[in-house]
């Protein structure tokens, strides 16, 4: 949802920003800009369009002269994408200039206060309200005219602004977006994400909400908005630049499935400990899990796909209720949390905004939540009570691969660990499961070396105008997964049911070469999902099967079959996803579609 840079160094500006924004633009990518200050001017550039359009208007930066500056890559919200609406913004005299994500939700009265003294816009946007506003109370004193603005605007913001007439500086804020800063010897640093900075530093100081931030070439200082300056401790970051970078594949995508094996490891190996389950980050005493009465999992996207297997995993196991929600829904709906409730949000990002919504909205009736986050530092794992980390690297395509196998891991350790402390599963059972994960690395390695065959069958459905993906159980929530893969990036029409609700209106749909891709790895509902099979067969469907090795009785019922090595049932997700993401990968790469940057999306989605 928009990314920001900002840079104040010795070195020129616009070269470090427009190299930070590339690393930000799966954050949105319908237009950039930039504003450097050259002596006593603001020089403005942007343009609608993507990143390499800014980069050729000013020759990869050489245009813009100048050490201090702004950058910006936008995900539309107020306004379309346009060069008028795209980011920087600023006063009429260009003394002033600010790139924004988040939005103002009351830029509007603002708005009609500022023209009604005079003040003309030339955009569609929100925040231009804030560039106007910054202007209308600055009387020379940068971090009073930002604190007066902070007064004044309501919603989420994080804010990168220049003055013409401090032209060695570059003020940042946040409130609900993310903002982090750092130092080298040859500058300081603002962004919204790690990775635009990375190259320069590990040594991240992330801003929390209505801080404020100025920086100098030389070094950098933290305020309130009491104007009170604070110190702010730096978190190293572990992982390195190459782990943002593309190395060799031909799609962050392509990259990030491939990771799979090694995210399922680096989440699963550091919480098996001496044959048992240790997740410390739990903070919960054997006694505190014996008393869960219910666990509340809410979440978005594919997120809420694993929360829908958790239900599955958690309920079956651990004999425990699950009620699981979409975090748009659930922050609105004036949830029943009793007694002896547990909150679990799941977030890749960390920063979601209706994810942290319900998130602070359980806080706010008294319960404690646990967030199952793969970024560090994010606002949701900064609020959550207690945080499990998804340890699955920083993840780049907009569609999720390797984030979303992660959360599977956790989820799957704290049903067994749950399980356990409470006495449903008995010492066989345990291990043998727990050795069934420590096989899941391997068995993702041998369903990613069969994409080839894959590739082939997808090939076959580049022009395809509907897809149904069906199932039962955790089957359901694979298709639900599957369906959301393909399209997302490929742009092709599908939906997920549960097979045996399909009967209830939609097989209408289904027209003589339909596909249905089906998918039928639980035992117990083998046959019934077969049944379903044989019926859009006879209604013309094509169906594609995934299936566990050895249920060859599916060859009568399907078309196409892809068999999935065996694991425990409750485990099966993680290696059905495989097949399922390489397929809406290569039907998207066939199409020509922008596969890590699919059109109206953006990786991080920080307003509601
Ligand atoms: C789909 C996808 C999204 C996210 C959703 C939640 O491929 O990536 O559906 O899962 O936007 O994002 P996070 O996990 O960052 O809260």
């Amino acid at each position: 949802m928009c990314g920001i840079v900002g840079y104040a160094g010795k070195n020129q500006a616009a070269p470090v920003i427009l190299e930070g924004l590339a690393k930000l633009e799966y954050r949105g990518y319908d237009s950039a800009g930039m504003a450097v200050v050259n002596g006593d001017k603001i020089q403005i550039t942007k343009s609608v369009g993507r990143l390499k359009v800014l980069e050729e208007l000013t020759h990869g930066g050489a245009t813009m002269p100048g050490t201090v500056g702004i950058g910006h890559t936008r995900w539309a919200t107020h306004g379309a994408p346009s060069d008028a609406n795209s980011h920087p913004h600023y006063n009429a005299q260009e003394t002033i200039a600010v790139v924004h994500n988040g939005i103002i939700e009351n830029y509007l009265p603002l708005k009609e206060k500022l023209v009604s003294k005079g003040y003309q816009f030339t955009s569609d946007t929100d925040t231009e309200v804030v560039a106007q506003l910054m202007d209308y109370y600055y009387k020379g004193n940068p971090l009073e005219a930002i604190i007066k603005v902070m007064h004044r605007v309501q919603g989420s913001y994080a804010l990168g602004i220049v003055f013409a007439d401090h032209p060695d500086e570059v003020f940042a804020v946040r409130k609900d977006s993310p903002l982090i800063t750092g130092q080298n010897e040859e500058g300081c640093f603002i962004a919204s994400d790690v990775p635009a900075i990375l190259k320069y530093t590990r040594k991240v100081f992330f801003i929390e909400n209505q801080e404020i931030v100025h920086l100098k070439a030389d070094g950098m200082h933290f305020y309130t908005i009491d104007e009170e300056e604070i110190e702010k401790e730096p978190v190293t970051i572990e992982w390195d630049a190459d782990a943002a970078e593309k190395g060799g594949y031909e799609h962050f995508m392509l990259k990030e499935m491939y990771e799979q094996p090694k995210t399922v490891t680096d989440t699963l190996m550091p919480r098996l400990k001496n044959n048992d389950i240790v997740i410390d980050e739990l903070n919960m005493s054997d006694e505190d899990i014996r008393a869960i009465k219910k666990i509340h999992i809410v979440a978005c996207g594919s997120a809420y796909h694993t929360g829908v297997t958790a239900k599955y995993v958690i309920e079956g196991i651990a004999r425990i209720p699950v009620e699981v929600d979409v975090a748009s829904e659930f922050r609105y709906r004036n949830p029943i949390l009793e007694e002896g409730a547990m909150v679990v949000v799941i977030s890749q990002s960390g920063e979601t905004a209706d994810t942290l919504a319900a998130l602070r909205e359980s806080q706010a009736l008294g319960y404690k939540v646990l967030g199952i986050v793969n970024v560090v530092g994010s606002s949701i794992a900064r609020e959550a009570d207690n945080v499990m980390y998804t340890w699955a690297g920083p993840e780049i395509a907009v569609a999720t691969t390797k984030a979303y196998s992660a959360q599977l891991i956790a989820l799957y350790l704290l049903a067994l660990k749950f399980a356990r402390v409470r006495g449903k599963l008995d010492d066989k059972t345990f291990h043998e499961m727990i050795e069934d994960l420590k096989r899941l690395p391997g068995q993702i390695e041998m369903l990613l070396s069969n994409k080839e065959r894959i590739q082939r069958f997808a090939n076959r459905y580049v022009a395809a105008k509907d897809v149904f993906f069906i199932g039962r159980g955790i089957d359901y929530a694979i298709s639900m997964e599957g369906s959301l893969k393909l399209k997302e990036i490929s742009y092709i029409h599908s939906e997920a049911y549960a097979a045996g609700e399909l009967k209830h209106g939609t097989i209408s749909l289904i027209e003589e070469g339909t596909l249905v891709a089906a998918v039928a790895t639980q035992d117990t509902l083998f046959q019934k999902t077969l049944s379903n099979m044989v019926e859009v067969k006879a209604r013309g469907a094509f169906v594609l099967a995934v299936t566990n090795e050895g249920n060859t009785d599916i060859e009568k019922a399907a078309d196409y079959v892809i068999y999935i090595p065996k694991t425990n049932s409750y485990f099966t997700n993680s290696l059905a996803i495989i097949p399922l993401q390489l397929f809406g990968y290569y039907v998207a790469v066939g199409k020509g579609c922008d596969v890590d940057k699919p059109r109206n999306l953006a990786k991080s989605v920080t307003v509601e």
